[in-house]
């Protein structure tokens, strides 16, 4: 990547250490057991209660062996059967784009980098099916500057708070039922905004999909994955991280052909 290239540079012209951990600071990336570094878990748990789309089959966990053994150790293993789009979890590329990266093929310094987190949830509570807009990204800029290249950039609308619950999720009581759903996105515009204007990794939502509850068409999820841009759903805690100066790690397992995948999200910063 080119800052952790110039930061060698940087090294190499013999600036000081302490300069060299400035920019590390305030870049939010590297901070690992410094001084007031903080680690936050942004993945829900995983479970039957976990958060997916209606449509989708169960989670199941079935306890295979669990107890003392004969030979006076204990043991204990499961098993468990997943859809891939459940709880915290990636979308790949493939997802909507048939040639699309899938799940295994995608390269893994696409998963780090740094994290934007955009709060629209002034607007979300006068409209729960609000879009995130090129104005939101905007406002955002005008404080932070410009969006850094790799950025994971997330939708914060404090959806957060209803899970488990599926029928504050989906904001329905008819969940089965998808035009039924009122629940935040991004808005397309702002997609393609991203696409030809910024050169990030990722976007992420903490609602069920980066499309707001009323889409027919997936249309964020089409520009997205045309775009080879990577996507993150049901994202856990945005509020315990800064607006502006975290380093991400998203890592989704590493299923063949998957076309997404169960996901631990991380963000690292300095207070
Ligand atoms: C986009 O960002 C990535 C990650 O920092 C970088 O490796 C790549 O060179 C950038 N691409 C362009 C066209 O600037
Ligand atoms: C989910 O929220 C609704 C609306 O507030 C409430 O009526 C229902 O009891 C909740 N369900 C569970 C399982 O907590
Ligand atoms: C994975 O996808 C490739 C390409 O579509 C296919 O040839 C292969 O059989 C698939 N593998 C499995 C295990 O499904």
């Amino acid at each position: 990547m080119i800052r952790s290239r110039s930061k060698t540079e940087m090294l190499y012209c013999g600036t000081s250490l302490l300069l060299v951990t400035a920019a590390l600071w305030t870049t939010g990336d590297g901070c690992w057991g410094t001084p007031g570094c903080q680690i936050v878990d942004l993945s829900h748990t995983l479970d039957t209660e976990s958060i997916k789309l209606p449509f989708f089959p169960d989670f199941h966990f079935t306890v295979l062996t669990q107890g003392l053994q004969p030979g006076g150790f204990w043991l204990e293993y499961n098993k468990f059967d997943t859809p891939e789009h459940i709880s915290t979890h990636m979308d790949a590329p493939v997802h909507f784009f048939k040639e699309g990266l899938k799940l295994h093929e995608i390269p893994i310094q696409r998963f780090m980098g740094p994290g934007v987190v955009i709060d629209v949830r002034g607007k979300v509570d006068r409209n729960v099916d609000y879009r995130l807009g090129v104005a939101d990204i905007l406002r955002w800029e005008r404080i932070y500057g410009p969006i850094p290249d790799g950025a994971i950039v997330f939708m914060w609308s404090g959806w957060d708070v209803r899970y488990p619950n599926k029928t504050l999720t989906f904001n329905s009581n008819t969940i089965e039922d998808s035009r039924t759903w009122h629940f935040p996105g991004f808005h397309p515009a702002a997609m393609s905004w991203l696409v030809e204007n910024r050169n990030i990794s990722m976007i992420g939502v903490d609602t069920p999909s980066v499309d707001y509850g009323p889409s027919t068409n997936y249309e964020t999820h089409q520009i997205m994955c045309k775009a080879n841009i990577l996507g993150l759903e049901i994202v856990n805690n945005l509020g315990l991280i800064p607006a502006s100066g975290s380093f991400i790690t998203a890592l989704p397992i590493k299923l063949l052909n998957g076309s997404g995948g169960l996901t631990r999200v991380v963000a690292m910063f300095k207070n």
